[in-house]
């Protein structure tokens, strides 16, 4: 594998990495994207067709070290983003509790045998003997650590978004099986999310050890939930996540959730380095409220990239003559990005951050 070459960047003076800290700002802030990596480009398709012969094409991806590893560079090698976000999932951790994870084609992930029960519960692997069924992961942050010269960001699902997976046997409109459960199991609903947080907390640490620069939590479905109820499902489980790797780690933790307009408090309580907003709400005016000892990554609408490519120049230098001279500013989608965007559209959204303040 070709050793990228990114004249005059190093890891330990990365701009996304000072972004996060605050500090040194020089002309641009730093860009990466969520799902950065994915059906967009040619060449992850290539791989991708090629691992199709196997059983189950997109876990054979994550699962060989190789294969993530040269999937995670593509998006850096063309376009020279400035942080490689790990190419996984959220829903392995899933998988290695004991409930296994299929992807299937136009219909995403399925679980076989959803959790809707005690005994469901119970039969799940305790968090301590899940983690090295994650060995796979590890293996490829190590081997992307040797080629990688921007930061590698690892990451992991929060525990409501990849419970309401297990629960609702897959992707869901209305997440009712998992409402169901928060009525009439909340001791079910509470022990799985006990249990994800456990086996989150230790596959992150692994994810340190193994050399992330970074992490980020996702917490996708918290658009789905009132703000009392996110406030029972969601906060006190990411918060218990960012305490324990705080006391671990000294890198930075990103948050991302849905809903961040209205949210935004809640996650700034649990004590992240960052805040992700998503595209729903205003960039500036969140800002504005987050206290300034926080980073702020977004919110570029991920539907945008349909636009024609003057207009994702015009409204990308909007959002840049707004916020791009904070030492504190990550420009990234509000959400990730569809498969069906053209690259070169991609190519116009960096283009624009690069050739910003220049
Ligand atoms: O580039 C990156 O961002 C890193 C890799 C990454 C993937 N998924 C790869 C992927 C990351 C960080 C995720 C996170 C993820 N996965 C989330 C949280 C963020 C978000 O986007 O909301 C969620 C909810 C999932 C669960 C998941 N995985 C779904 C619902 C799907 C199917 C939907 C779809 O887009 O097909 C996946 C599959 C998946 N994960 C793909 C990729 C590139 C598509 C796989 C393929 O068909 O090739």
């Amino acid at each position: 594998m070709p050793k990228l070459v990114h004249p005059n960047t190093t890891v330990s003076t990365s701009r996304f990495l000072e972004a996060l800290q605050g500090i040194n700002h020089t002309g641009r802030p730093p860009i990466w994207m969520m799902r950065q990596a994915g059906r967009y480009l040619p060449e992850y398709r290539a791989i991708r067709d090629e691992a199709a012969r196997h059983h189950n094409g997109f876990l054979t991806m994550i699962q060989t070290p190789e294969l993530a590893t040269e999937v995670t560079l593509q998006p850096i090698r063309r376009f020279g983003m400035d942080a490689a976000i790990l190419f996984s999932d959220i829903l392995v951790t899933a998988s290695a509790l004991g409930c296994p994870v299929r992807f299937v084609e136009k219909k995403g992930p399925v679980f076989d045998t959803p959790i809707r029960s005690p005994e469901a519960l119970a039969a799940l692997r305790p968090a301590s003997d899940a983690v090295p069924h994650l060995q796979y992961v590890m293996d490829a942050i190590r081997m992307l650590k040797g080629v990688l010269d921007v930061p590698l960001i690892g990451f992991a699902g929060a525990p409501f978004t990849v419970a309401s997976y297990m629960i609702e046997g897959g992707s869901s409109p209305t997440l009712s099986h998992i409402k169901r459960m928060q009525y009439n199991q909340p001791d079910v609903l509470h022990g799985l999310l006990s249990q994800l947080t456990d086996v989150t907390i230790a596959y992150l640490k692994q994810q340190v050890d193994a050399g992330v620069d970074a992490l980020q939590l996702f917490d996708t479905w918290t658009n789905h939930l009132s703000v009392y109820d996110a406030q029972q499902l969601c906060f006190p489980y990411i918060q218990q996540i960012i305490t324990a790797m705080k006391a671990y780690t000294s890198i930075p933790i990103i948050v991302f959730c849905k809903n961040t307009g209205v949210l935004w408090p809640d996650l700034v309580a649990t004590g992240p380095t960052a805040i992700s907003i998503d595209w729903g709400c205003d960039a500036v005016h969140m800002r504005a409220c987050i206290p300034d000892t926080l980073a702020l990554q977004g919110n570029v609408d991920p539907f945008l990239l349909y636009a024609d490519p003057e207009t994702i120049e015009k409204r990308v230098t909007r959002l840049l003559n707004d916020l791009g001279h904070l030492p504190n500013y990550i420009v990234n989608l509000g959400h990730g990005i569809m498969p069906d965007i053209p690259v070169a559209h991609v190519q116009t959204l960096v283009n624009t951050v690069k050739a910003w303040g220049s």
